[in-house]
């Protein structure tokens, strides 16, 4: 399969309210409250088992989209802590900040930037219409402090974006790698924002986690790989959802570009929450390299091999979330199906990618007092495993071991019947159509290797 072909799945499901997926997440070890023996802790999360294999399975697919099969693009991990410079240079400490407003008389908090025009202008609350505060600003920049003698210890941030680690190790990256403009780097990494209203589950949070690309230009080139990017990026979305009718672009006007950005798109998803930003794509010219260049005074021009011209590269930069993807797959994904003729009781399935769902096949044998039966799912199930995730159940009834491996996305099941003792054939149920084919036990492995991995 490759990354734009279709699926034939119906995109006229309805939208699946947010309370579904927070619920099997935490039902099925997708995401867990952080700290939540303490009470929790407001826009921060924990990944269960079956979580951290799809997060797993989106970064690594990533970083094979970005890095591997881009000559052209090199990976890097920065860390998270950085010299304090580096957000007086990014702009950061000044500029990254929210508006916010009160209710005085529902005490409900917003930023000003998300009130329609109307209840910002006469100053009234959305939801009671009682009055609202003078806007109060807010900085998004989550401080810590390195050392430990009182006196000595020197106030820096988590970082606020990851990004800008690419901006700091650039010039190495250059020195070190065989890299030439146009070039670029990426990074996946935890970005850190004091959010003043997280929500929406893992939609807004203080700790998450970010994928960029930024990719280094001659500014005579920025407008090709502004676009060249944009439909990248784009596309590759449309290639792991299956309601493509939800993903759009939208331009930012003037009043909403970031302090950095003189042009930029948000690729949108739609979900009950409305059209969302899922990913950046920003124009981010040569502010980060330049303002690099002035507050730490080192020289981050590029000087062309054949040319020999000098110049401060420019910057397209592609940044989006590990979690927002994670949780518009699960949005995109869910169906509740209505008992019909395949399945008389519905099911719940998650009609997540094969490349992406975090367990790819469970091996189930048909009886589980039937020793033969259950010594050959098991041995089918040591050797798949080596290969992908795989998991044995031999718990309940076959319906509803299909059934549990549905909801949690599993794309094939893999029964060992009477006939398998005969021919040396199981049964592999496709998760979608629920449709079953008989293949042979040597050749399984292959079977269903090409139908989980990318290639
Ligand atoms: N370096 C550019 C940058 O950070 P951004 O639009 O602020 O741009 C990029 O963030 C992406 O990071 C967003 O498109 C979104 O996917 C993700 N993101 C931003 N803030 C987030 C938050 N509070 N919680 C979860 N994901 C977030």
């Amino acid at each position: 399969m490759t990354q734009t072909e279709e699926k034939t799945l119906s995109t006229d499901t309805p939208m699946v309210p947010m309370e579904k997926i927070v619920s099997l997440c935490k039902r099925r070890g997708f995401v867990y409250p952080n700290s939540e023996i303490y009470g929790g802790v407001s826009g921060i999360y924990d990944f269960g088992p079956l979580g951290v294999e799809l997060r797993n399975n989106i970064r690594r697919y990533w970083w094979w989209s970005m890095v591997q099969t881009n000559d052209n693009v090199v990976g890097i991990e920065g860390s998270i802590i950085t010299h304090p410079k580096v957000w007086e240079a990014s702009g950061h400490v000044e500029n990254f900040v929210d508006r916010l407003v009160d209710c005085k008389n529902c005490k409900r908090r917003f930023r000003l930037d998300h009130l329609p025009e109307e209840n910002v202008r006469l100053k009234k609350c959305p939801v009671c219409g009682g009055e609202l505060t003078e806007p109060r600003t807010f900085n998004l920049m989550m401080e810590t402090y390195i050392g430990v003698v009182e006196g000595e210890r020197m106030k820096t941030y988590l970082r606020g974006e990851a990004c800008q680690n690419i901006y700091l190790d650039y010039d190495n990256v250059l020195k070190s790698s065989r890299m030439q403009i146009p070039f670029g780097i990426c990074q996946i990494g935890k970005a850190f924002r004091n959010e003043v209203t997280p929500g929406n589950f893992l939609f807004r949070q203080r700790e998450f986690e970010q994928w960029d690309l930024q990719f280094f230009v001659h500014p005579s080139e920025m407008q090709k790989w502004f676009d060249y990017w944009k439909q990248f990026r784009f596309e590759w979305y449309q290639g792991i959802i299956n309601h493509k009718d939800r993903l759009r672009f939208r331009a930012h006007g003037p009043d909403e570009l970031a302090h950095y950005a003189k042009q930029a798109f948000d690729i949108e998803y739609q979900t009950v929450l409305g059209w969302q930003e899922w990913e950046g794509i920003h124009w981010r010219q040569d502010w980060d390299l330049s303002r690099h260049s002035e507050f730490s005074g080192q020289d981050l021009s590029y000087t062309d091999p054949e040319t020999k011209e000098r110049y401060i590269p420019w910057i397209v930069e592609t940044s989006g979330g590990v979690d927002r993807t994670f949780l518009n797959l699960l949005l995109d994904a869910y169906e509740e199906e209505p008992p019909s003729r395949k399945d008389k009781e519905g099911r719940t399935v998650l009609r997540l990618h094969p490349w992406l769902a975090p367990v790819k096949v469970a091996v189930l044998p048909l009886q589980k007092n039937k020793e033969e039966l259950v010594t050959t799912a098991r041995d089918i199930h040591k050797k798949l495993r080596r290969l992908m995730v795989s998991q044995y159940d031999d718990v309940a009834n076959i319906g509803r071991r299909y059934r549990r491996q549905d909801e949690i996305g599993t794309p094939y099941c893999v029964t060992v019947d009477f006939q398998t003792l005969d021919d040396k054939t199981v049964t592999v149920r496709e998760r979608d159509n629920m449709t079953q084919v008989r293949v042979a036990i040597d050749e399984l492995p292959m079977y269903l290797f090409e139908r989980v991995t990318w290639r």
